[in-house]
């Protein structure tokens, strides 16, 4: 007489017990993440009363057994992340009007859509992306009123040729369409203006790594609910519409690897939520706006190879969110670094090589206590390198090579664990340090500074001839300073330097009930340091579920909503502690995973009110 069975996250061996198929009053079935794997066992044809089974993160291999397709009470399919391949059959969906979900994502699929899901009329979420589905989507999606997750990301979709975009004008009839993911494929055609008439709740949108020529259509200044858009590695032409700016709630915008040209929209200063901007790979020109600087929440701006002319505006060095990159290298921007540089403190990789950047490094850039990449490679800087770099204790990779930078190699370069550091082609003069990472000559380069000596003897300087007083008192001097500014910089960090990462965690308890968290995790919420200390009885023992190496994760509960989510705080100090942060975020970003991880945002604070 069992209805409802949920074996969920266990660790069985072996596969799907057939005598399951005795439980023939079963309406719900649900094992995901217990490690079963072989086939679905034929037994379950007798369980012809399910209305949702759910396999999904678990190691099936095989073929989906036919008779789940004439399962006419059919709402929820869900069986994602297994090994499971063949084709979905063309019969999808007629005989099983009620049908929800289909959830079948990371897996082995292969063959086309079939056309038949467009009887499915109660659909809301098919989820096909990462497999290996090919041909046209040949589809008319106008029948799908409740459609509200769209995603086939990650197949082989497509021609590359113009017709491949024929199905997309049918999603504007989908009024609750909120997430449209359609990147890694091969279509090809253009963006149709059609857009704009696509719902106004569509929150984001993914055509990344297609390709999708053409402009933008203007249009897309209706979808005012979008918060996310990735357009990436296509080959869009035109310019960056105006119309963007008025994209409000618009926190992602990814642009990069086109072919977009002109100057980049002053509008684009309108979006005051965006978090990460990358419109690198493309023609743009111009100066960057000085509308940027009402960016509050930016973690992430990369400009890289484009023809942006001009000195930097002074209100890009007071985004002091900026924690990720600050990537403005291979354009023809000019100017001195300012004093304002100082202000990001949370930076981890700054840029600027091969522009026409000039001047003295300022001493601010010893603020910039974050940084573990500094690249100023192909400038015109000149002057010393400042001796309050050595406050910079998280630097790893150093790119100095091809300016005019003069006088001594700083020794405290040698207390830095760095990895890399290129002085090479400078005017660098006198003693090469011999320690920290002047040891080793596969991290080092000084070539084509003719008046260094010194340094280990792989290096084939000259000897240093005397070491006269004054250079002694100099380093005296140094060590000073180096003294007091390391126990500056490690009180300030360490209160300071933590970051979050959000879980959507992992026990779902409401499968067939997904849409608060769904929708909490498609906008990033700010939240602040206050609510996660509140959330997580203030980090205490009780809540915390383990302990990495670079971070300990806590249970947390938002009394507001009662929502349970999992939070990750890492511990930037430790090395290696920034770089884990954004592989996972990179990593977490292409990764859409049901029920375990769904970040839901991600922040970066030095106090405690948060971002
Ligand atoms: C399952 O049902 C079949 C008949 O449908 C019966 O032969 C078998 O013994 C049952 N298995 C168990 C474990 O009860
Ligand atoms: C599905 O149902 C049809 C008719 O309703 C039947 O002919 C067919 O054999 C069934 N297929 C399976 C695999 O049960
Ligand atoms: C299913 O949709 C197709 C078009 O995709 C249509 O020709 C067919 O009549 C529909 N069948 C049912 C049962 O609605
Ligand atoms: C669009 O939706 C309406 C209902 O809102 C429906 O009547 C119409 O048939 C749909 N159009 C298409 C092309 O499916
Ligand atoms: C958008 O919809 C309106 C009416 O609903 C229609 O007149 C217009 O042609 C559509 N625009 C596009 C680009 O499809
Ligand atoms: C958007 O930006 C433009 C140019 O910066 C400005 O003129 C306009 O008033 C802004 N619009 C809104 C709604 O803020
Ligand atoms: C770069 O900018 C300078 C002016 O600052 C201009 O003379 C030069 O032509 C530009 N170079 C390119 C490749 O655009
Ligand atoms: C610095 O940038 C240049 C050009 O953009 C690149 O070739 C070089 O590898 C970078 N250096 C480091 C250490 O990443
Ligand atoms: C480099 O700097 C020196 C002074 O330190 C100056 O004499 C020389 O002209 C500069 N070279 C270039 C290419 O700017």
């Amino acid at each position: 007489m069992i209805t409802f069975l949920s074996l969920s996250k266990n660790d069985f061996t072996g596969g799907i017990p057939p005598l399951l198929g005795n439980l023939t009053s079963l309406e719900i079935l649900i094992l995901t993440y217990c490690q079963l794997g072989g086939k679905i066992p034929d037994s379950l044809k007798q369980l012809k009363k399910l209305r949702k089974i759910g396999l999904g993160e678990n190691g099936l291999v095989g073929a989906i057994p036919s008779f789940f397709f004439n399962l006419s009470m059919l709402e929820v399919l869900s069986f994602p992340e297994n090994q499971l391949q063949g084709s979905l059959p063309s019969n999808l969906c007629l005989s099983q009007p009620r049908l929800k979900w289909i959830g079948l994502h990371t897996n082995n699929f292969t063959g086309f859509l079939p056309p038949s899901i467009s009887n499915c009329s109660k659909l809301e979420i098919l989820e096909l992306n990462f497999n290996d589905l090919n041909g046209k989507i040949a589809m008319d999606f106008g029948r799908l009123q409740h459609l509200r997750d769209l995603s086939l990301g990650g197949n082989k979709f497509g021609s590359k040729d113009g017709g491949d975009m024929n199905f997309f004008h049918s999603l504007s009839n989908c009024s609750d369409l909120i997430y449209l993911e359609l990147s890694y494929n091969q279509l090809g055609g253009v963006l149709q203006s059609s857009i704009g008439n696509f719902s106004s709740k569509l929150s984001s949108l993914g055509l990344d790594s297609n390709y999708l020529s053409g402009t933008i259509p203007s249009s897309i200044r209706n979808l005012l609910g979008l918060t996310a858009i990735s357009l990436g590695s296509n080959g869009f032409t035109g310019m960056i519409p105006e119309s963007i700016g008025e994209l409000q709630t618009l926190q992602i915008l990814f642009l990069h690897n086109n072919h977009f040209s002109g100057a980049i929209p002053r509008s684009i200063g309108n979006l005051s939520l965006l978090v990460e901007v990358t419109l690198a790979g493309n023609s743009l020109e111009g100066t960057i706006p000085s509308t940027i600087g009402s960016w509050k929440q930016v973690i992430g701006l990369d400009l890289q190879g484009n023809k942006l002319s001009g000195s930097v505006p002074k209100e890009l060095f007071q985004l002091s969110s900026l924690s990720i990159s600050l990537i403005l290298s291979q354009n023809n921007l000019s100017g001195v670094l300012p004093q304002e540089i100082g202000n990001l403190k949370l930076l981890g990789i700054l840029d600027f090589s091969m522009n026409r950047f000039t001047g003295e490094l300022p001493s601010s850039l010893s603020s910039c206590a974050s940084l573990e990449n500094l690249n100023l490679s192909s400038n015109l800087f000149y002057g010393s390198l400042p001796g309050s770099f050595s406050s910079l204790k998280g630097l790893e990779y150093v790119d100095l090579s091809h300016n005019n930078f003069s006088g001594h190699v700083p020794t405290y370069l040698q207390q830095i664990p760095l990895k890399h550091l290129d002085l090479s082609y400078n005017n660098l003069e006198d003693k090469v340090p011999v320690k920290g990472v002047f040891a080793n000559t596969s991290a080092i380069s000084v070539i084509g500074n003719t008046r260094l000596c010194g340094g280990i003897p792989h290096l084939h300087l000259p000897k240093c001839t005397s070491t006269t007083r004054d250079s002694k008192r100099r380093i005296q001097k140094h060590s000073i300073r180096v003294i007091v500014a390391i126990s500056l910089s490690s009180t300030i960090a360490g209160l300071a330097l933590l970051s979050f990462i959000l879980f959507y965690c992992c026990i779902k308890k409401k499968r067939d009930k997904p849409s608060e968290a769904r929708i909490l995790a498609e906008s990033f919420e700010k939240i602040s340091y206050a609510r996660l200390f509140k959330a997580t009885g203030g980090f205490s023992a009780e809540n915390l579920i383990g302990t990495g190496s670079f971070s300990s994760v806590y249970k947390g509960v938002f009394d507001e909503k009662g929502f349970i989510v999992a939070i990750k705080v890492l511990n930037l100090l430790r090395r290696g502690g920034f770089k884990s942060f954004m592989a996972e975020s990179e990593a977490l970003r292409n990764i859409r995973h049901r029920n375990l991880v769904k970040v839901i945002t991600a922040c970066s604070s030095i106090d405690f009110q948060g971002c």
